[in-house]
């Protein structure tokens, strides 16, 4: 009985589209998309980059003529980032924006445009990236089974902690600070005496509340946005990287998009990335703001103490960019 149903339904739905395409001359429904595709992204539904990534979905839609829909999934429900990347290398997942931390596990050059204390500020990184670097990187996915599309902003990353605040370099030492899932982070934090715990974004609220780790890093928005300070209320100004991040297409799924598409999803991706460095910088204002007012406690880094930290992290250089030294002259030539 239910074999019988079933069949029906579907020999229901066939004549259905059918009776469509009849009714439209014989051609297929003008609204009926020809490719429907996911986008994973980790944050959450009012955050710059998801915000980017509804716009990009819109954009596409509507150059595509309903054509090419794309379903953006937020705060992490396609996997975290580690997950959805390798995804991707199968066209499990279509789209992601992902941070370049995790992706630099999977094409290890991108190491070098997220070293710490690299850049001066966000026009230097934004100089590098928009710039004859910037393209170069993102024409060095070969054999990544990735195609990337475009650069979101994702501000400096700043340390946190729930015990005591961080002020001086020996104020390090003992602290078991979550890392996102990158060999570059670990080193870095072990270069600055304390001890990195990878894991993934989702899980450091209740690893923070726990007491598994002592403290985390990110940028204003992220702090904000997942509720971290509330659980963790010395907030240090280091700034010790910008972890920039990209937008990305499986390489099967580019694989099987007609030119014209791919061209359209090209520029879509370049607007919703200027959209998102807009909202991106007001976030990182109201987020400090609210961060402010919540009474957490703020610690600019002594410049001297700052000198400190930035020495210790030196010879990092050596070991991620001994192949790379012309890149990372240019890019500190590029900051000057
Ligand atoms: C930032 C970034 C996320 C990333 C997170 C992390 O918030 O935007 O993509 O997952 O850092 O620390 O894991």
């Amino acid at each position: 009985m239910k074999k019988t149903m079933t069949a029906l339904l579907i020999c229901g739905t066939a004549l259905f589209l059918a009776a469509c395409a009849g009714a439209s001359g014989g051609k297929a429904d003008s609204n009926i998309p020809e490719f429907v595709l996911t986008y994973a992204e980790n944050q959450a539904e009012d955050y710059p980059t998801t915000q980017g990534a509804y716009k990009f979905a819109e954009l596409v839609k509507e150059r595509t003529h309903g054509k090419v829909e794309i379903l953006v999934n937020a705060g992490g429900r396609l996997g975290d980032e580690k997950t959805v990347i390798e995804q991707m290398q199968f066209g499990g997942v279509d789209f992601a924006r992902v941070s370049l931390s995790p992706l630099a596990e999977y094409v290890p050059k991108l190491n070098v445009l997220q070293m710490p204390y690299l850049y001066t500020g966000p026009d230097h990184m934004w100089t590098v990236l928009e710039g004859q670097i910037g393209d170069d990187f993102l024409g060095s996915f070969e054999n990544s089974s990735l195609v990337p599309l475009s650069w979101y902003d994702a501000g400096a990353r700043n340390f946190y902690t729930t015990g005591k605040p961080i002020e001086r370099l020996e104020d390090m030492k003992g602290l078991n600070i979550r890392v996102q899932e990158s060999g570059l982070m670990e080193d870095t934090i072990e270069a600055l005496g304390a001890t990195p715990v990878p894991m993934a974004f989702g899980e450091v609220y209740s690893a923070l509340q726990t007491g598994d780790i002592d403290g985390a890093e990110n940028n204003w928005p992220s702090y904000e946005s997942t509720r971290h300070y509330e659980v963790s209320r010395y907030y240090t100004i280091d700034e010790h990287t910008r972890v920039p991040e990209l937008q990305l297409i499986a390489q099967s799924t580019w694989d099987k998009l007609p030119s014209e598409y791919q061209e359209v999803i090209r520029q879509c991706a370049e607007e919703s990335a200027r959209y998102e460095r807009r909202l991106w910088k007001e976030r990182e204002a109201t987020s400090e703001k609210k961060i402010r007012q919540a009474g957490c406690v703020v610690i600019e880094l002594d410049p001297r103490e700052k000198a400190r930290f930035q020495e210790a992290v030196m010879p990092m250089y050596e070991k991620y960019c001994a192949d790379y030294v012309d890149i990372i002259d240019a890019i500190v030539a590029a900051g000057r």
